[in-house]
């Protein structure tokens, strides 16, 4: 699939597009953006990342024009047809309205995660920030060292989540995943996975982490994604019965929406 974006309402293809270089989006990271996953075209979903977009932006204290995004996503959207892919939107601080549309990034079916510590700007809780440096670079010190991903740990050793992933896992039967309270993104996914499971929030230590039974990470474009190990040491099932009937739960909602 070609990639395409709007910008402020122009469409074109998305290498292209221009943003003037003295936006703060880019200077300093300073917008917000959301990114939802087309099935066949459609959104899955949309209405809660739109909310979530006026969430954060209004938490950065970002004004924009909501309806002219919500018409440049309809008419990109109607340019691609009936696509699998990411849809993403962006709001800057320069005030410049981005739409992209692009295939889904390629993923193995089971992951490795290793522990990265990280610990979250309490200023930006509730807000998906363009500001995203600190977690690329989790990943890519996690690839380093051997791992797929990273897997985010405070410097106490609370888990977190992945750099753009929501992490469950199942410890004494059960499905968990870490509480909101340690500042981690309120996920659509984990939102879905949650109601869909009845797992519940509960903090995970590090230590605990060579206890756990199963894991997955859950996040817009992955769905449900089986980790098989952490820091080295295998997970005792890949997928565990509960990442598989967690993931065909996810699945049905969607195929149902
Ligand atoms: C830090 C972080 N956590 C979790 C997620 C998963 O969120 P969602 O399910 O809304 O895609 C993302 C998505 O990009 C993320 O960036």
């Amino acid at each position: 699939m070609d990639e395409l974006a709007s910008v402020d309402g122009t469409i074109g293809p998305a290498d292209e597009m221009r943003i003037p270089v003295t936006d703060d989006g880019l200077l300093r990271g300073d917008g917000v953006f959301e990114v939802a996953r087309l099935y066949a075209g459609r959104p899955f979903a949309w209405d809660e990342h739109v909310e979530r977009l006026k969430r954060s932006a209004a938490n950065v204290r970002l004004e924009f024009d909501l309806d002219a995004a919500l018409a440049e996503v309809d008419a990109l959207l109607e340019r691609v047809g009936a696509v699998d892919g990411a849809l993403r939107l962006l709001i800057t601080r320069g005030g410049r309205r981005v739409v992209i549309v692009g295939p889904l990034p390629q993923r193995p079916p089971a992951i490795t995660l290793g522990t990265i510590q990280y610990a979250p700007t309490r200023v930006l809780d509730a807000v998906k920030s363009l500001s995203y440096a600190a977690n690329m670079l989790a990943s890519r010190v996690a690839r380093e060292g051997g791992a797929d991903e990273a897997l985010l740990v405070t410097p106490h050793g609370r888990v977190l989540e992945a750099p753009t992933s929501a992490f469950f896992y199942v410890l004494d039967g059960r499905l968990h995943t870490p509480p909101l309270a340690d500042h981690i993104l309120d996920s659509i996914t984990r939102r879905h996975v949650l109601e869909l499971t009845g797992a519940t929030a509960r903090v995970l230590h590090c230590d605990q982490l060579v206890e756990l039974e199963e894991a997955f990470l859950a996040s817009t474009t992955r769905e449900v994604q089986p980790v098989s190990a952490i820091d080295g040491r295998p997970l005792p099932a890949t997928p565990g019965p509960r990442t598989a009937a967690a993931a065909e739960a996810l699945r049905r909602r969607i195929e149902a929406s």
